[in-house]
């Protein structure tokens, strides 16, 4: 049918184009290809509302950049500036008085089987301003972030963190993340890492 085939084309356009982007950027750790499914898989997203927190627009991007580099080492920008373009529904900015404080950037990438597409999704990064810590934002950052993640049907969440971070860990457990084992190199060269996950139960076999 020609509206069919016409809707087809505009999709497959608009994957050629995030594929040629993403290449350009010289994207190494995830494929290309599904890195723009993923972008696409968070089109229409569906939100809860929070006050205090915002998808990360550009006027944020310097003060969510600050932050970042504030805390962590080995840091990667241009990756983290287009996670924040590409998933932009799943990036958020914790604001107070209008200053940005905390930020949780996830993406979301599809996982094929026999049948089915499911969408799962990492947390890529989180911190909380070193001024604004233990007062309760980097938990609800990240409850924001898991609950749309199961309001959009994603199926699984997964996440490294350094094994010497306790704050970390504790606030990942506490919200119901599991350690499914421990690696080296991922979180910086030679150190020690957790991989953990969150199962959404939205059926992935
Ligand atoms: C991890 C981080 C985001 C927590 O943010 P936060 O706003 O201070 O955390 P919250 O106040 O929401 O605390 C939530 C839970 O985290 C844990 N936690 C937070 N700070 C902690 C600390 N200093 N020691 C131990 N546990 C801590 C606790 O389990 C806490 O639950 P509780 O309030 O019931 O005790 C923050 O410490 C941070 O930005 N760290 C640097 C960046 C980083 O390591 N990011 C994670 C990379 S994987």
């Amino acid at each position: 049918m020609p509206v069919w085939v016409q809707d087809q084309c505009v999709v497959v356009s608009m994957v050629d184009q995030l594929v040629r982007k993403v290449r350009t950027g010289k994207r190494k750790s995830l494929k290309a290809s599904r890195l723009a499914f993923g972008s696409l898989m968070t089109k229409k997203w569906s939100t809860f509302a929070d006050p205090d927190i915002i998808r990360i627009n550009k006027d944020l991007m310097a003060d969510v950049l600050r932050i970042y580099r504030e805390n962590f080492t080995g840091i990667n920008e241009r990756r983290f500036t287009m996670y924040c373009r590409f998933f932009n529904e799943t990036c958020y900015a914790f604001l107070e008085r209008g200053k940005v404080v905390g930020y949780c950037i996830f993406f979301v990438r599809p996982v094929f089987s026999y049948s089915h597409i499911y969408k799962t999704a990492t947390l890529y990064s989180l911190a909380v301003d070193s001024d604004h810590r233990v007062y309760g934002i980097g938990k609800r950052l990240l409850q924001k972030g898991i609950r749309e993640m199961k309001l959009n049907s994603v199926n699984c969440i997964s996440l490294y963190v350094a094994t010497e971070n306790m704050p970390a860990i504790s606030l990942y457990k506490k919200a119901g993340f599991r350690i499914l084992r421990e690696l080296e190199d991922v979180c910086g060269p030679g150190l020690k890492c957790y991989e953990m996950d969150l199962g959404l139960g939205q059926g992935l076999p």
